[in-house]
């Protein structure tokens, strides 16, 4: 096999903070270990996140420099609407300013006191907005997503006989049922394209609206030709098509599978639903034909969402993810199987057994990544999703992951190669590394802003 490239040659380049250990200790102490606070010129590798850290192209770029930014009927609204409507096929397309808004806005609409909305996984600011308005967020992704070594092909199905069964007995408090693609909170896995079509057969059904979170839909569709029977001779742009044909509408966060740095919409079929969302848009995002865009960032959202369906940039693009993982696993570091779209989760829980869960081996292992090398990465375990109780009691996250997601066209094969060499020198001495605790937090989402400090010597696991 010919080795797998960047489709791309760089025309602009931005320099990267190279830092000395003692710089970053400093650093780090100053930002009371918690990644968040760091300034971004203190790190080398910003794998934080692959939200709106895409690098645009020359494409997108020259788009924006015709963006018309009239407050009403601008011409790139228009230009915006026709793409997005030719792939998702749905009758009203709202433009917003990135995913939560479009959640936000859906929500407030559709979701009451009491209401159930299930998914495979809910992503933490979609739970938190369906919270928000007093309703359920339920999860309902297969069973084998919680075995992290399991190699398997769609981890972010659905589990169709669990769904069946809430919308049987709880019918009337569910106003819509949601998909996410690719499943971020389960590792970036995808769901099948019979998962969907089961999904979209069952709500019919039951006459529930069928709503995606479609972020990464790209590398979804590419998964799916990839690794479903019977797919592979067809087109991503084709099998995309056919996903959001499934489904009733989508919200979708322009800065994960849109190439862009901010942007996003809801999109949907439901007059009144649209009707009412366009009013609540008009309150908080602004007129309907740019929402909380400018009209530049919806062109350059226009040309986003064909580049991205070009199979040439999703071969490098799950080549380069495959390809950190698979080095971190010849380095003895175990990462949830099979590696996903967007981001690579290490997990901390088998690699730093000795710590327990409540001096937090996710943000350990975080913070020596950083240290040993300027990787920010991101802990998803007990910081991010485990409780303190009001008795005390520490209710543990049920996985301890870190995870390094790769912003798409940002770097190169080198700079994975150095990524690899800094964890395969953590994970060399993970035995004798030691876990942190919590200095102070805040009443909630404590993972952006809490402060933590090193617990000396290694704890005996529990
Ligand atoms: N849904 C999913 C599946 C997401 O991953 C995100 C964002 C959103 C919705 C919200 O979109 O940020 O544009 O408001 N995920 C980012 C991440 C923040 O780092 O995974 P947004």
């Amino acid at each position: 096999m010919p080795v797998i490239i960047e489709p791309f040659r760089i025309k602009v380049v931005e320099p990267i903070a190279l830092t000395t250990r003692p710089q970053r200790e400093g650093y780090l102490t100053r930002a009371d270990w918690n990644l968040f606070g760091l300034h971004a010129d203190e790190v080398t590798f910003d794998l934080l996140t692959d939200s709106g850290t895409s690098a645009m192209s020359a494409a997108q770029w020259g788009a924006m420099m015709v963006g018309d930014e009239s407050y009403a009927g601008s011409r790139s609204f228009h230009k915006f609407e026709s793409v997005v409507r030719d792939l998702t096929g749905y009758t009203h397309i709202i433009p917003t300013h990135q995913g939560r808004a479009a959640e936000r806005i859906l929500f407030e609409i559709t979701v009451h006191p009491g209401m159930i909305v299930p998914s495979n996984s809910h992503f933490d600011t979609t739970r938190a907005n369906i919270e928000h308005d007093l309703g359920e967020a339920l999860d309902l992704v297969v069973a084998e997503a919680a075995d992290t070594a399991l190699v398997a092909p769609f981890k972010g199905n659905v589990d169709i006989a669990r769904l069946d069964e809430v919308c049987r007995t709880e019918r009337r408090r569910i106003p819509l049922a949601m998909l996410t693609i690719t499943n971020n909170t389960g590792g970036g896995q995808p769901a099948s394209l019979a998962n969907i079509r089961a999904c979209s057969e069952l709500l019919r059904g039951y006459g529930i609206p069928f709503i995606l979170d479609a972020c990464r839909f790209a590398e979804n569709a590419y998964m799916i030709k990839l690794r479903e029977p019977g797919q592979s001779s067809r087109s991503v742009g084709d099998i995309a098509r056919e996903i959001f044909r499934l489904a009733d509408g989508c919200i979708f966060s322009g800065k994960k599978d849109g190439l862009v740095n901010m942007g996003g919409f809801l999109a949907i079929n439901d007059d009144r639903i649209a009707g009412e969302a366009r009013n609540l848009l008009i309150l908080t995002e602004g007129f309907p034909t740019y929402g909380g865009c400018a009209a530049r960032d919806l062109e350059a959202l226009a040309v986003g969402l064909q580049e991205v369906l070009d199979e040439n940039y999703l071969e490098y693009r799950l080549a380069s993810v495959r390809y950190l993982a698979e080095g971190l696993n010849r380095a003895g570091i175990p990462t949830v199987q099979p590696p996903g779209g967007h981001a690579v989760f290490i997990d901390a829980k088998k690699l730093l057994a000795h710590i327990p869960p409540r001096n937090f081996p996710g943000q350990a292992l975080a913070c020596e990544l950083y240290l040993e090398g300027g990787i920010r990465s991101c802990e998803i375990g007990s910081v991010m999703f485990g409780k303190h109780e009001p008795n005390g009691e520490f209710v543990p996250a049920p996985l301890e992951l870190v995870r390094l997601a790769m912003p798409r066209r940002v770097y190169t094969q080198s700079h994975v190669d150095r990524i690899l060499e800094i964890c395969a020198a953590v994970g060399a001495r993970a035995g004798g590394m030691s876990g942190v605790e919590i200095a102070w937090s805040p009443p909630v989402l404590r993972h952006f802003t809490a402060k933590f400090r090193r617990v000396e010597r290694p704890v005996p696991a529990a």
